[in-house]
């Protein structure tokens, strides 16, 4: 059995990260996030995965290029325009073997058994079956209602506040007979949420296994941020185990050097006298931590410098980015590849700074 692995999105809502790197592409703990998707279906024992990509996907391409996944298939299929996530799954059909397939989402982390969501498919006259999970706002996903049976009563996608009635969602892991592939036309833009779904439900053909497993979307900065801390503390199982302070041994280490776990840093990595690297951070390799300088929280993507006595906690900095000393980066705030934040800026609240910006000196500050 295969899977289609959809990532073919803009990931709008982590931008100014995702200008630069697909959100397929995004770090935890150091390994690409599409890294523990393939090993989620792996672990399903499933032969093999047709990544349905569209905006940039030559990273993608490039991180699997010669990379031995044990016998374990991925196939390319690349839309020149987004064709939505049924549109996209569409576009795979040429490598799907026309069995039973699985899709999932390509920015959800889950800790689920798929095997048994799979073993409840086949059981059944489904042509889809949807894995739910539960969530405190459903309003950002796909609401789903079933009956007792597990058969879907109502798919309403992105519901509004007055019509949530439940709070089981669509958690982007489907399992479907290939006679579904049927029901989408090819090279247009179609929705499996918005137009599939629906008609599968109006049919009585489409059916729930509900999951209680750890599961998130890792789609916007908070909850991508969350998934990091949650890998770093040993929530989310890993293939390869799991050390709650994981140094690279290449890793330079000045004198009075805090490292507080759980962290992880990623080799060539230099940390200067009295720096601190607090708790559920990731730092991607050879980034430059100075003297007295705190970063507490963050994700650090390769090559970010903090300079002396600057402080980074709870926000996202991405690649190559500068921060001058005594500059202060603080709640939620994303930093986009390249940028400089001159010395002595306060950042806060969310703010979101373009990739190669160069913020002089002192110009912002949130007091
Ligand atoms: N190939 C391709 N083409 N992939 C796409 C396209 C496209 O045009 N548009 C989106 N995708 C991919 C995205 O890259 C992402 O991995 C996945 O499809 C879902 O898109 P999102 O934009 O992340 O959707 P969402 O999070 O708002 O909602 C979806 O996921 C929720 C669970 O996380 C829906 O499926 C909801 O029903 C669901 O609850
Ligand atoms: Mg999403």
């Amino acid at each position: 059995m295969k899977a289609v692995v959809l990532v073919g999105g803009q990931g709008s809502r982590l931008r100014p990260i995702t200008y630069d790197v697909p959100k397929a592409m995004v770090p935890l703990r150091n390994q690409p996030f599409i890294g523990y998707m393939i090993d989620f279906l792996r672990d399903a024992e499933l032969d093999g995965a047709v990544l349905s990509l569209g905006y940039l996907p030559d990273p993608i391409q490039r991180y699997f290029a010669g990379r031995d996944l044990n016998g374990f298939s991925i196939d390319y299929a690349v839309e020149d325009n987004p064709l939505g996530t049924a549109g996209g799954i569409k576009n795979s059909e040429e490598y799907l073997d026309g069995d039973s397939f699985v899709v999932v989402n390509g920015d959800v982390l889950s800790g689920m058994d798929l095997r048994v969501a799979i073993a409840r498919h086949k059981e059944s006259d489904a042509l889809a079956t949807i894995v739910l999970t539960s969530v405190e706002d459903p309003t950002a996903y796909g609401l789903v209602e079933v009956d007792h049976d597990m058969l879907v009563h109502r798919f309403i996608e992105k519901p509004a506040a007055d019509e949530v009635t439940t709070s089981l969602v669509n958690a982007g892991i489907y399992v479907l007979e290939p006679a579904v592939l049927d029901m989408i036309p090819t090279g247009q833009e179609v929705s499996i949420e918005r137009e599939i779904f629906p008609y599968l439900q109006a049919e009585g053909r489409l059916r729930a296994y509900v999951s209680s497993s750890y599961w998130r979307d890792i789609g916007t900065p908070r909850s991508y941020l969350a998934a990091s801390h949650d890998i770093l503390s040993g929530a989310v199982g890993t293939r390869n185990g799991f050390d709650y302070l994981h140094v690279e041994p290449s890793v330079v280490k000045g004198k009075g050097v805090k490292v507080l776990p759980p962290v992880s840093v990623a080799a060539g990595c230099i940390l200067e006298s009295g720096a601190t690297i607090g708790g559920r951070s990731s730092l991607g390799r050879r980034c430059k931590i100075g003297e007295a300088a705190l970063v507490e929280g963050s994700i650090l993507f390769d090559g970010v410098e903090i300079e002396s006595g600057a402080m980074v906690r709870g926000s996202i900095i991405g690649l190559g980015a500068r921060i001058g000393q005594e500059a202060i980066v603080r709640g939620l705030s994303v930093l986009g590849g390249g940028c400089v934040i001159g010395e002595g800026n306060v950042l806060d609240q969310g703010i979101r700074i373009n990739p190669r910006v160069v913020l002089s000196p002192q110009s912002i500050s949130y007091s």
